[in-house]
């Protein structure tokens, strides 16, 4: 549900300032903590680096700031390379991915916070409980009524590139987390990260549960509370266009009723 004021409890303090040992490029990193078993309200510290003794991204700066200045900020990372979705952050203003964020495209401080409009678990970590259940609601798994063939089940190169643009998708719910109907109709609204994933398996010539598909999203929150901000597609860190996978999806749905 909608809710216009931050609780008292979530507004922000100002934090605690840790400098840099030296160097001659030191950048400043200002970052969003809380610590619910804390009783305390979030605050944003500032983490002053050398970028001499930094890797290039922004990623690499979270990591030198728990390795050396401060072990309690929490984050999530796995891979480093933009393909696990799991160190999607807002930095600079914008969602994107840690690992992919170059330091030096951000003029001024960099400032970080978790990904929008969603409960933290613990400084920059969202709660992603929710997005994950409306995740598996959508069945994302191959469904077919076809016997198993012996090898791989085939697809012409045309049904293949169907699939472009959708199988990259990394699951880091930047783009839900920027779309501002999915900020205020979060719980029945599915968001664009998990309608692309549903046309990925609608678009998926091997699967043949397409009309079951479409009728679970035949609902006015699951999928027509999109209004073509387009925010998510300008966010996706992976070039993705949910807000097409979308649109396909409502074709569909109109092609079924004529
Ligand atoms: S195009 Fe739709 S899904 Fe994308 S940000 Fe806008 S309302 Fe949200
Ligand atoms: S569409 Fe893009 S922004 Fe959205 S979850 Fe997939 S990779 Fe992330
Ligand atoms: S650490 Fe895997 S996408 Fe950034």
């Amino acid at each position: 549900m909608a809710q216009f004021n931050l609780p008292a409890n979530s507004k922000i303090q100002p934090g605690k300032t840790f400098k840099a040992d030296g160097g001659n490029k030191t950048k400043k990193l200002k970052v969003y903590r809380f610590d619910p078993e804390a009783g305390q309200n979030p605050s944003l510290d500032t983490y002053e680096i050398d970028l001499d003794q930094c890797g290039p991204m922004v990623l690499d700066a979270l990591i030198k700031i728990k390795n050396e200045i401060d072990p309690t900020l929490t984050f999530r990372r796995s891979c480093r390379e933009g393909v696990c979705g799991s160190c999607a952050m807002n930095i600079d203003g914008t969602n994107t991915l840690a690992c992919t964020k170059y330091i030096h495209e951000i003029k001024g401080d960099i400032k970080v916070y978790p990904l929008p409009h969603m409960p933290v678990v613990k400084d920059l970590v969202p709660d992603l409980k929710g997005i994950y259940k409306q995740y598996e609601s959508i069945q994302p798994w191959l469904k077919t009524n076809e016997p198993a063939p012996s090898r791989e089940r085939l697809q012409t190169p045309e049904e293949r590139a169907k699939l472009d643009g959708l199988w990259e998708c990394i699951l880091c719910f930047c783009c839900s987390t920027a779309c501002p109907s999915y900020w205020w109709n979060g719980d029945r609204y599915l968001g664009p990260a998990v309608l692309l994933q549903a046309y990925r398996w609608i678009a998926d010539s091997r699967d043949t549960a397409t009309g079951e598909r479409l009728q679970q999203l035949e609902d006015p929150f699951k999928l027509y509370r999109c209004h073509t901000i387009m925010n998510c597609t300008k966010t996706c860190p992976k070039g993705l266009n949910p807000a097409k996978a979308i649109g396909e999806i409502k074709k569909l749905q109109m092609a079924r009723r004529l």
